[in-house]
């Protein structure tokens, strides 16, 4: 019989998710709207996991107009990456950057398709204006060779207006089909670890880059 230094088994998914809420979002929510609105007016779709639907270049946040947005969003995403630091089960002891962000206008008809997104360690997303039945967010792990001790290979969330979520970029999701007859209104950002050439940290948020 073999003898065994240590022997054991952990779960290792399902994967960690951080969630607020504002529940004064409302007061805002139009300024954000029309913001994007004026946006999407003046430029082009960008054709990734979006169809039919309005998705922004991913450096719009870059933008002078969209700096008191940006502020409320960074304080918001600091405050979830903390939340995300605390859960014994999260790996992140790093002071995570914002990549890119980008927004989506989901006209009615319009959907998002499967995507995880790469070269990011988090991603989250902002819902600014999602009415009744304008596409519920979809995540999904495929691992399908090994569902042992895992319930669960996807998990449907209702989003509500001033809702953020912070997960892993690792972990596949898509947004269903806008059933509604109302646009809907989601902005979603990366962060990645960065350090200086030096070996230090930068601080969070950069305002020379993006
Ligand atoms: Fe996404």
């Amino acid at each position: 019989m073999i003898e065994y230094e240590s022997i054991g088994s952990n779960l290792i998914l399902p994967y960690l998710m951080a969630e607020s809420l504002d529940k004064n979002f409302f007061k805002i929510k139009d300024e954000f709207k029309n913001w994007m609105d004026n946006y999407a007016k003046v430029y082009q779709t960008n054709h990734r996991s979006n169809v039919n639907g309005f998705q922004s270049p991913d450096d719009f946040y870059m933008e002078k107009g969209f700096s008191p947005f940006l502020n409320y969003m960074s304080e918001r995403i600091l405050d979830l990456v903390d939340e995300f630091k605390l859960n014994e089960e999260s790996s992140i002891n790093c002071i995570p950057r914002l990549s890119n962000m980008w927004f989506n206008i989901n006209y009615t008809g319009s959907y998002n398709t499967a995507h995880t997104h790469p070269g990011s360690i988090l991603a989250g997303v902002l819902y600014v204006d999602v009415p009744k039945d304008s596409g519920d967010i979809q995540f999904s792990h495929h691992d399908f060779h090994n569902l042992t001790l895992v319930q669960h290979t996807d998990m449907t969330i209702e989003p509500v207006d001033g809702m953020m979520l912070l997960f892993p970029s690792s972990l596949q999701h898509s947004v269903d089909v806008n059933c509604s007859d109302k646009s809907r209104y989601s902005i979603a950002f990366n962060l990645y670890e960065y350090y200086e050439e030096d070996g230090a940290r930068r601080e969070w948020p950069s305002d020379s880059d993006g």
